[in-house]
C-alpha cells in the first residue's frame, strides 16, 4: 500500500484575481487529504472515505462522465477522466481517502483530494506529469466535475506548498515564489459556519463580468488594466486593486510590517465586499468582530458567498482574539464558527513508506 498527501491551501491576500492572470498570496495549510492505495486486478479505480459517506467505482480508463455521478464520486471521476486524457495507462486500484481539511468552508477541500487522488493513480500506472501540469489537470477535473470555471490557484497552492512561508503566485506565467512567515503572528482561520459550495452560479458569473470588462477595455486580461481605466467600473476596480495589494502585503510580509499588512487585508475585505460583492452579512460580521477583538486585519478567504476568514493575530493573542470575536459572532448571528491556527505545509506528495502518520479520525 502507498499512501500521498495533498494540502488545503488558505489565501492571505488576492481572491477573484487568479482567473485575470493576476496574483495571490496563499499557504498550504497543516490541514490534508491522505489517499492510501493498493493495485488491483479488476479494471476500477474504488474509493472509500473516511468522513464521506458512500463508495465510489469507476473505470480505470476514464471513460465515465463525471457529470453523471452525485457527491464527491464526481471528483474522482473527473481526476481519473482528465489523467487518462493524458496518456495515463488505466491501471486499477482500490483507494481510501481520509482529509481533516474541512469541506464547504473556503479551504480547498477538493483540490486536495484531488492532487491526492491524482498523485496515488499515477504512482500505481509508473505514469507522471510535472507538477504545474499535474496541478492543471486538477483544476480541469474540477471543472468537469462541478461545471465551476474555478482558476488555478488551490491545486497550483497544494502541489508548490513550502514549510513556513506563504507563496507569491504570479498566475500569467505561473512562478511560485515563497515569501516566509514570521514568527511573531499567527495566521487564524475562523469558519463562520455559513456552509458554501463551490457549485454556485455566482462565481461563474463573476468571471464572466471580469472577462467582459476586460474585452471592453481591449486587453487580454485584466491583469494588463491600470487603475484609471476600470474607475468606474467596480468588479474590474476589484482586480486591479486586488493585484497591487497581494504585491505590497508580500512586500511587508518580507520587511516585517505586520500592522501595513493587517490593512492591506482589511482593506482586500472590503474592495471584496463592496466591489466584487461576493461577502455575505455573516461573514462582514465575522471580520468586524475579529478586527475588534485585536486582529490586525481580517478578510474573507477563497470565493467567498459564506466559508472562512482568515486574520493576522499576535502570535500570543490568537487564541483570545478568536474566542472573543466566535462569541460575539455567535451572540449575534446564532451561527456556530469554529477556528484554528494553521501552520504553512509543504507541497503535496507520498508519506514516507512505514510512515508513522496515521489515517485521520
Ligand atoms: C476558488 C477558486 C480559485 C479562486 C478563488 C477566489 O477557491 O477555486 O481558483 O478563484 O475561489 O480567489
Amino acid at each position: 500500500m502507498r499512501a500521498f498527501r495533498a494540502p488545503g491551501r488558505v489565501n492571505l491576500i488576492g481572491d477573484h484575481t487568479d482567473y485575470n492572470d493576476g496574483f495571490v498570496l496563499p499557504l498550504a495549510i497543516d490541514r490534508e487529504c491522505v489517499v492510501r492505495a493498493d493495485p488491483t486486478t479488476d479494471g476500477n479505480v474504488v474509493a472509500r472515505s473516511k468522513q464521506l459517506a458512500g463508495e465510489v467505482s469507476v473505470p480505470a480508463d476514464g471513460s465515465v462522465d463525471p457529470a453523471a455521478l452525485t457527491g464527491w464520486g464526481r471528483y474522482v471521476a473527473g481526476v481519473v477522466r482528465v489523467l487518462a486524457e493524458r496518456g495515463r495507462p488505466a491501471a486499477a486500484i482500490e483507494a481510501t481517502v481520509s482529509s481533516t481539511v474541512p469541506a464547504g468552508a473556503g479551504l480547498s477541500s477538493s483540490a486536495a483530494l484531488e492532487v491526492a487522488l491524482a498523485l496515488a493513480l499515477c504512482d500505481a500506472a509508473s505514469f507522471s506529469l510535472p507538477p504545474v501540469e499535474l496541478a492543471r489537470a486538477c483544476q480541469e477535473a474540477e471543472h468537469i466535475a462541478t461545471g465551476v470555471p474555478c482558476g488555478i490557484m488551490d491545486q497550483l497552492t497544494a502541489v508548490t506548498g513550502h514549510a513556513d512561508a506563504a507563496l507569491l503566485i504570479d498566475c500569467r506565467t505561473l512562478a511560485v515564489d515563497p515569501v516566509p512567515l514570521p514568527q511573531g503572528v499567527a495566521v487564524l482561520v475562523v469558519h463562520s459556519g455559513v456552509t458554501r459550495s463551490l457549485d454556485e452560479t455566482r462565481y461563474a458569473e463573476r468571471r464572466a463580468e471580469c472577462e467582459e470588462a476586460a474585452t471592453a477595455l481591449g486587453l487580454a486580461s485584466l491583469r494588463d488594466a491600470s487603475p484609471d481605466q476600470v474607475r468606474a467600473m467596480p468588479r474590474a476596480r476589484h482586480v486591479v486593486s486586488e493585484n497591487a495589494r497581494v504585491l505590497a502585503a508580500s512586500a511587508a510580509l518580507r520587511v516585517g510590517a505586520h500592522g501595513m499588512l493587517g490593512e492591506l487585508l482589511s482593506a482586500g475585505h472590503a474592495s471584496l465586499r463592496d466591489d466584487f460583492e461576493v461577502s455575505t452579512p455573516e461573514v462582514d460580521a465575522l471580520v468586524t468582530a475579529l478586527e475588534d477583538a485585536g486582529a490586525l486585519g481580517a478578510r474573507l478567504t477563497g470565493a467567498g458567498f459564506g466559508g472562512s476568514v482568515v486574520a493576522l493575530v499576535g502570535r500570543r493573542d490568537a487564541e483570545d482574539v478568536a474566542a472573543r470575536a466566535m462569541a460575539r459572532l455567535r451572540g449575534e448571528t446564532g451561527l456556530k464558527p469554529s477556528a484554528f491556527v494553521c501552520r504553512a505545509a509543504a507541497a503535496a506528495g507520498p508519506l514516507p513508506e512505514g510512515s508513522e502518520r496515521r489515517d485521520h479520525p
